[in-house]
């Protein structure tokens, strides 16, 4: 799927409502700013599709889409500022940046499960490092997931697919679920049942849907360096 630069994507980014524009700031405060009181993050949340269905279908979550291209966010952050008034959601915000600068915007232990839905796979060997199941990125996650967080993950990409399943465990992670053919079943409560816009066009196509769920290793989350702060209390958070 291409994707079209828009020329005055800052200026709507700026504008948005739905949009953090300091994220550092709200650091260690986003259960209070979407009212909930267990936190879902999305990495590469691209339109926002998969992002806003799950917080309409879970409205006492919280659900915050980073993303690093500005004009693909400002399509989630465009559809979400023409709902009316009272469709406005209120447990949804978005970012604009980097999975490499999570640690910077949220405290140890803020985020409760992690979406990676269609990451980039990066199929070249000498890219490993750049997939988001990668050592590198695992350890950044470790950061801010809660104990017992869970990363649910989905992607055509046998390669991406295939190295999860090597890089999580090597890293402590402990795989709860996988499915080399997934579709959710009529039982499949979960928000990963919820198809991102990837996934409607990849099903069409035929191709096949992977899919696991992994949790973070005991000891999460790991301390803070810049302020050896203490992981914040979980509110009622389950894990299911
Ligand atoms: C293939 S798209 C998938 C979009 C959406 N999750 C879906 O399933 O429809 C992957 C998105 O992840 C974003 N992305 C990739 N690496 C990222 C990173 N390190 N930090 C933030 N966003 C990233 C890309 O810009 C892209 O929009």
């Amino acid at each position: 799927m291409r994707n079209h630069f828009v020329k005055n994507n800052a200026e709507i980014l700026a504008a948005s409502s739905y949009v953090i524009q300091d994220p550092s700031a709200l650091r260690g405060h986003y259960r209070d700013r979407l009212g909930a009181a267990r936190l879902n993050l999305e990495i590469g949340t691209g339109k926002g599709r998969f992002l806003t269905d799950a917080a309409r279908s879970f409205p006492s979550e919280g659900w915050i889409g980073l993303e690093r291209i500005g004009s693909v966010l400002c399509k989630a952050a465009g559809a979400l500022d023409k709902l009316r008034p009272e469709a406005a959601l209120h447990n949804i915000c978005l970012i604009r940046s980097e999975a490499e600068s999570l640690p910077d915007y949220f405290a140890p232990g803020e985020i409760d499960a992690l979406y990676l839905n269609f990451s980039d796979p990066w199929p070249k060997a000498k890219h490993a490092k750049r997939r988001l199941t990668s050592g590198r990125f695992l350890s950044i996650y470790q950061k801010i997931l809660a104990p017992g967080a869970i990363l649910y993950l989905k992607t055509d990409s046998d390669i991406l697919f295939a190295s999860s399943l090597e890089e999580l465990p090597a890293h402590g992670w402990t795989i709860l679920a996988q499915e080399e053919d997934y579709y959710p079943d009529t039982g499949d409560t979960s928000a990963q049942a919820i198809p991102t816009e990837y996934e409607t066009q990849f099903r069409k196509e035929g191709r096949r849907i992977h899919m696991l769920r992994a949790q973070v290793p005991a000891g999460a989350p790991l301390p803070d360096p810049d302020n050896g702060s203490v992981p914040l209390p979980l509110k009622g958070a389950s894990h299911a």
